[in-house]
């Protein structure tokens, strides 16, 4: 990778809620590093915060463990509507890409700051690299589906983890030239912080022996906004903790929803149901890393107990990440109870799902998408000059 930069290039990267701060962190390491090296000089960053997540322990948190500098511009936006959240981050997004003049804007995953972030990009003409791009659940209830389709539609550059992500952009016209297989960037971050999670001291903190307990994540809107659904789970786990201990570490929408509901009283009776406050990243893969198994509504978990080999039971009825099903540990066990105990009382048994990691999760996976954009930018000035 040799002076393909002739003149200076700046880069800036939009990020907003937890599953961003994991998937930028890699990135932003690879560009530092290099220009360490002296090898891209010329290629610098910006970091945006929209702060579309701002609590201590859903945001910062993230940075400091993940060491991912202070952001050049934190937005503020906060919690809204949709559309509010959107129009907001879009608003106050515009003149930071007009002031900064970047070369290229990075969007990353699926959440409300990527498409407001490739919204404003695409209307400024400034091009726009997507990381995670391609998947798609078919279920466009799902919030993130939306801001799926329509990012990889605006974006230049779409960097794919799976083979189920190019089938998807072929079939919604977008050229092969732009998108590239590049492997699983959030597992960059689990690789580097391997040593440092299995030193966590969260499993002594929460009194918890390995493969004695069973992780749980749920605070998609489809989970836990609709009561009768969220009920119902909740006699789900119920049944589960008296086979096992269950560990939930609550994302502050559920929690909201608990109140609401009045679902408390109910939760206190379950004496193997821990509920714990949102715990951090090295926290988080540590719990997954030593239990038995996980049941999830999230989309990182599903590919990060894949690459771990941990059994997931996922508490929806569809993935955009098939691969865990195809080759992962991953298993869609919807939110009926006969079939989620089914599951749970073969892994019990010891006959959880056998896996493999899928291709380029290898952590190596910002080094190629560093590549592939360096690359570009040397055709693209050169093709400028004639
Ligand atoms: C967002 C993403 C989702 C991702 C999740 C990770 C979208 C559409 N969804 O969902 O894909 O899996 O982040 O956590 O972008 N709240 C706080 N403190 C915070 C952040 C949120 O209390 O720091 C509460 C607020 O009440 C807020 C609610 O959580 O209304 C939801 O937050 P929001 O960022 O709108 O969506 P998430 O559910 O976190």
């Amino acid at each position: 990778m040799k002076n393909f930069l002739k003149k200076k290039i700046k880069i800036l990267t939009v990020v907003g809620a937890r599953p961003n701060f994991i998937k930028i962190a890699p990135l932003i390491e690879e560009l530092n590093r290099l220009n360490k090296l002296n090898k891209l000089k010329k290629l610098t960053y910006k970091l945006v915060h929209t702060g579309q997540h701002y609590d201590y322990e859903m945001s910062q948190v993230f940075f400091q463990e993940l060491k991912i500098p202070k952001p050049h511009y934190n937005l503020g936006v906060g919690s809204g509507s949709h559309a509010w959240q959107t129009a907001k981050i879009m608003e106050k997004l515009e003149p930071v890409i007009l002031k900064e003049k970047p070369d290229l804007v990075i969007v990353v995953g699926d959440i409300n700051s990527t498409l407001a972030g490739a919204l404003v990009a695409t209307k400024l003409r400034v091009p726009i690299a997507h990381i995670e791009s391609g998947l798609r659940s078919f279920d466009r209830v799902m919030p993130e589906e939306i801001n799926r389709l329509l990012t990889d539609q605006l974006a230049d550059y779409l960097f794919v983890t799976e083979p189920s992500a190019i089938k998807n952009l072929l079939k919604e016209g977008i050229s092969r030239k732009n998108f590239f297989y590049v492997g699983n960037i959030m597992i960059d971050t689990l690789i580097k912080l391997r040593v440092k999670i299995k030193k966590s001291k969260i499993m002594k903190q929460l009194k918890l022996q390995p493969q004695k307990y069973a992780v749980l994540t749920l605070h998609r809107p489809s989970s836990v906004d609709d009561k009768k659904t969220f009920s119902k789970l909740i006699s789900v786990f119920n049944e589960i903790q008296k086979k096992i201990t269950v560990v939930y570490p609550i994302h502050p929408r559920a929690e909201k929803q608990i109140k609401k509901f009045g679902f408390k009283k109910r939760l206190k009776k379950m004496k193997k149901f821990i509920i714990t406050p949102p715990i951090s990243y090295i926290e988080m893969i540590k719990l997954v890393m030593e239990s038995k198994f996980i049941m999830t509504d999230s989309g990182g978990l599903q590919e990060e107990s894949t690459f771990l080999k941990i059994p997931c039971l996922t508490l929806r009825e569809n993935t955009e990440r098939p691969i865990t099903l195809e080759i992962g540990s991953n298993l869609i066990v919807g939110t009926q109870k006969k079939k989620i105990l089914n599951e749970v009382n073969k892994i019990l048994a010891g006959h959880g799902k056998k896996s493999k990691i899928p291709k380029f999760w290898d952590g190596k996976t910002a080094r190629r998408i560093v590549k592939i954009l360096a690359k570009y930018f040397l055709i693209n000035k050169q093709m400028e000059k004639k």
